[in-house]
């Protein structure tokens, strides 16, 4: 049975003096029986994230590490300096390929460096508009989770919990999201594409979600989709009233789907 994820993905949205509050205040709104909650903050505000949040049932995650487990990247942080701060992190996420040029090999080099330092990776891929105005949606994801898959043990990448998020790059902050139909679609190809890769069932254990102007007046369609199992949701996710009635959907599905307990 697959998990429902809500994923709050801050970017670069809050300040560790106002973090805190923000978590605090989205968790205590957003309790649903079966729905997992993970709050991606900057790295600054990990830590009161992480303070805010004890005792409640959320997770806490990074947007993005680095491959390396030390060394000299000005800037940067590796797995290690994640420890005791998130459990969850954001591997591959769409603005980090279009601004910082991270490549799929180099998103499977994360992948690796999460896996051993024991986070659990949410996996973005997508494409942008002239991919799929050409058609080419499917082949695109397909060769991103190849190439950050490939040649890695299913096993261990569907035991440490790997979800994918399909965010189509055009839908991301743009007010315009994907059809339910259209990520159902693409959640039945992402699962095709792991088969392929030899994942055999696990391809049906591994939760997809979708991103991309997810709100909570829009949430409803995509869930109602049996292959989509949450969403990765940026700037609704800075507002406790979006989260709460995005939860309150989940919940609902989590209820459908004999995940409520
Ligand atoms: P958005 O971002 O909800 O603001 O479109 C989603 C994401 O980038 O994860």
């Amino acid at each position: 049975m697959r998990p429902i994820v809500i994923a709050a993905n801050w970017k670069m949205n809050t300040t560790p003096a106002d973090a805190g509050d923000l978590a605090r205040t989205i968790a205590s709104r957003t309790r649903e029986p079966g729905v997992t909650r993970v709050i991606c903050p900057p790295y600054v505000s990990l830590a009161a994230v992480r303070d805010a949040l004890a005792g409640e049932d959320v997770g806490v995650g990074a947007q993005n590490v680095h491959h390396e487990l030390a060394g000299a990247y000005t800037g940067e942080v590796s797995v290690p300096m994640l420890a005791g701060l998130a459990t969850w992190v954001i591997l591959g996420h769409s603005e980090r390929r279009a601004y910082f040029g991270e490549t799929d090999a180099l998103i499977g080099k994360k992948l690796d460096r999460a896996l051993a330092g024991g986070l659990r990776p949410i996996l973005c891929v997508g494409e942008v508009l002239a991919e799929r105005e050409a058609g080419r949606e499917t082949q695109v994801v397909d060769g991103q989770l190849r190439g950050a898959l490939e040649g890695r043990d299913p096993e261990t990448l569907a035991g440490a919990g790997l979800v994918v998020a399909y965010e189509p790059v055009w839908a991301i902050g743009t007010g315009k999201n994907a059809r339910g139909a259209d990520a159902e679609a693409m959640a039945q190809a992402i699962r095709a594409s792991l088969r392929a890769l030899g994942w055999g069932s696990r391809a049906d254990e591994t939760p997809v979600l979708y991103g991309g102007s997810v709100t909570s007046g829009n949430i409803e369609e995509f869930l109602a989709e049996p292959g989509v199992d949450g969403a990765l949701i940026g700037g609704a996710s800075l507002k406790p009233d979006e989260m709460a009635g995005i939860c309150a959907r989940a919940g609902i599905t989590a209820k459908a789907r004999g995940l409520a307990s």
